[in-house]
Parts: C-alpha cells; structure tokens; sequence
C-alpha cells in the first residue's frame, strides 16, 4: 500500500490539456487504487484533445479528463475486494460519455475491481496497455464480416496498430483481408508482418487493382477508419450491394459517394463503433472475445500486442499527442504517468 500519495492528473482546461494537482478520493466499496504506468495516445484520445469526440449531449458537465485506455498496478484494495489483487498488473477503460469519467492520464485512479481486467504476474503494464480499442475492435469485425456472408473484406490505413492486427489475427484464422496503404514503406512493414494482400494508394494502379483483387476475393466489406471521398472511391471499385463500415474519420472529412454507386449498384455506408457492441453483445460473447484477447496478450501478444514507439511523461501530452499524429505508422506513442 502506497500512503500519503500525491496525485497529479491531466485537465481539461478552456480545451487545452493541462496537469493539475488533484486530491484523492478513499476507496469505496468494491474499488482499488491503480498506479497508472502506461496509456496510448490513439486517434480518439488525438480528437478528445483537440475538442471534436463523442457525443456532446452526453458528456458529462464539469471538469474532464483525457485518456481512455490503459494499465497499471494495483497498489491498494477496499476491504470489501480483498488484498490478493494487490501488485497484479490492470487493464482498464473510461468511456468520456459516463458520468463520473475521470480519464485515466493522471499517476492514481480509483476504480471498481470488477471493471478492470486482471493480468497475470508476469504480465507488465507495457504489454498490456492496448486491450479494449484496437483488439476488441479487430475482432468485431471479422465477426461482422463472417456473420454477414463476406468472404473477405478490406480495410483502409492498414498500416494503422489496429491494421497490424487485424492483419496477424486474419492471418491465425485464415480469412483473406486486402490491406489498403498510402506509401511504399507501408507495404514493406505489412509484408514482414505476413500480410498476403496489400495495395498501395499511391500506386497508379491502384483502382484497377482494388477493382481486380475485391472481385476475385469476393471481398464485398469495407472497414473504413479514413472517410471523406476516399470511401468512396473504394465503394466504387467494389462488387455490387458492397458495404463500406466507416468506423474513423481519420480524413477528417465527410463521406462522399458516387449515387450512380448507391442507386444502381446498391452499394450502402453503415457504420462501426466499438460501444456499441459493448452494448449489445451478450455476455458469453464479451467473455469470449475478451478471453481471446488476453489470452494472446498474456503469451507474448504475437496477435494483439502493440509496438511502443515513444513514451511521453504527463506534463509532455501536447507534445506527445502531435508526435503520435506524425508517427502512428512506426508504433504508439504512449503517455508514462509515472515518469
Ligand atoms: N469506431 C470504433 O469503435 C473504433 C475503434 C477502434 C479504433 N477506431 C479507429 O481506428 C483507426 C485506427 O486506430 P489506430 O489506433 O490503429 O491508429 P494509429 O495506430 O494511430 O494509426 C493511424 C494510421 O492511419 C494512417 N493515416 C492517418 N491519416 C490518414 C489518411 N488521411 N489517409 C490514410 N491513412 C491515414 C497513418 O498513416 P501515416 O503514417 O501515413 O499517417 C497510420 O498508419 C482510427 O481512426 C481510430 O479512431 C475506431
């Protein structure tokens, strides 16, 4: 147990991130105390930042924090939990739309026991850092694609930590995915990853070969985290009645689709957001996809483990979130609250 802790969290202030002294709150029951040592900047945390995630009716009034996902150890538990979790390495998630979000880029959290994901011993915060996002949502849409009769799908910035895993999970259980990237150093990080399908944006073939390669692999799904007019240019190199899953917005654009493509070919855009299976899936399916997940990241993480590139302290996060936008291809860039 870690006593007379001085705690120190990432505010929000006028928008702008700032790292403020904070008071600690005693442990409620059925709660532990986690020494926060490893969180992603993702693309979502990028866009909380910068003022333009989530759903603004929702997000609760007050003071905010930044950071979704991370992990840490736990240093102190609510009797009512129990010591035994005490020193296990945690995985854990703050949804900005809930009451009470706290955002965990700050030294100390308080969180309910039951919420958290437990690891064992030899697991450390660094491995385990990036279990709900980019795992979670990898494996969602393989279960998409296979429960709406695709036989292979395509997914855009493919180079992204989420496409390298998607790329070595597809590859475990042999579902063909075409890997859409913009440079020629993309490709290469892809092919020493096992990827066998991988097209260059940039290539002046590109469209012909999209159009080519989807036919032949009957590949009628798209995973789009990009939007603006990209969407649909790889809609409109598809077979007919394909569906485009924007699940980013990486652009920063607005969809657009060619209506000869909707009306004529019956091609459609719905959308991908991992909550919303949160949500909807029944538990044994949660437990499932979950039990996949950490089982990989307990043994090494060769599907779902996440390269760090660079590792920021707390009063770096400006300068960590700007890096993250110009390196996400080379690997996270992750904020260490304890440096
Ligand atoms: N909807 C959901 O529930 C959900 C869940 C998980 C993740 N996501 C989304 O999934 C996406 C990937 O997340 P991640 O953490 O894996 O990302 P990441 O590791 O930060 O990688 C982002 C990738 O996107 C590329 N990129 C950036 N802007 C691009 C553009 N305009 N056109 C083409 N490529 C571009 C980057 O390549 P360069 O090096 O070329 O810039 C990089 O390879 C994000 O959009 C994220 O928000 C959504």
């Amino acid at each position: 147990m870690e006593s007379n802790l001085s705690n120190q969290a990432i505010i929000l202030e006028d928008g702008k991130p700032v790292l403020k002294d904070i008071e600690d709150t005693p442990l409620s029951e059925g709660e532990i105390r986690v020494r926060v040592e490893a969180s992603p900047i993702n693309p979502s945390d990028q866009a909380w930042v910068a003022g333009f995630y989530g759903i603004k009716e929702l997000i609760p009034k007050g003071p905010l924090g930044a950071g979704f996902e991370g992990s840490g150890v736990v240093t102190e538990a609510h009797e009512s939990v129990g010591a035994d979790i005490v020193g296990k390495t945690v995985a854990f998630f703050e949804d900005c739309h809930n009451q009470g979000f706290q955002g965990l880029w700050r030294k100390y959290i308080n969180k309910k026991a039951s919420d958290v994901i437990q690891f064992p011993e030899h697991v450390k915060p660094d491995e385990a850092f990036a279990v709900f996002v980019n795992p979670l949502t990898a494996v969602y849409m393989i279960n998409i694609a296979k429960k709406n009769g695709h036989k292979a799908l395509i997914h855009g910035a493919a180079s992204s930590a989420l496409g390298k895993m998607l790329v070595r999970y597809a590859k475990n259980i042999d579902f063909p995915v075409i890997n859409i990237v913009r440079r020629q150093e993309q490709v290469d990080s892809l092919k020493e990853l096992g990827a066998e399908h991988i097209l260059d944006s940039s290539s002046d073939t590109f469209d012909d070969d999209l159009a080519e390669l989807s036919k032949e692999l009957g590949a009628t799904a798209y995973f789009d985290p990009i939007a603006g007019a990209f969407c649909g240019r790889v809609l409109s190199k598809m077979p007919a009645k394909s569906t485009a899953h924007v699940y980013g917005a990486l652009s920063g654009e607005a969809v657009s689709l060619n209506p000869i493509d909707i009306i004529f070919y019956q091609k459609s855009v719905t959308y991908l957001y991992l909550l919303t299976w949160f949500q909807e899936a029944s538990k044994e399916e949660q437990d499932e996809v979950f039990g996949e997940v950490i089982k990989d990241l307990s043994t090494g993480g060769n599907i779902f483990g996440t390269k760090i590139y660079k590792t920021f302290s707390l009063d770096k996060v400006v300068e960590a979130c700007g890096e993250a936008a110009k390196t996400a291809s080379l690997g996270k860039v992750i904020i260490n609250p304890q440096l």
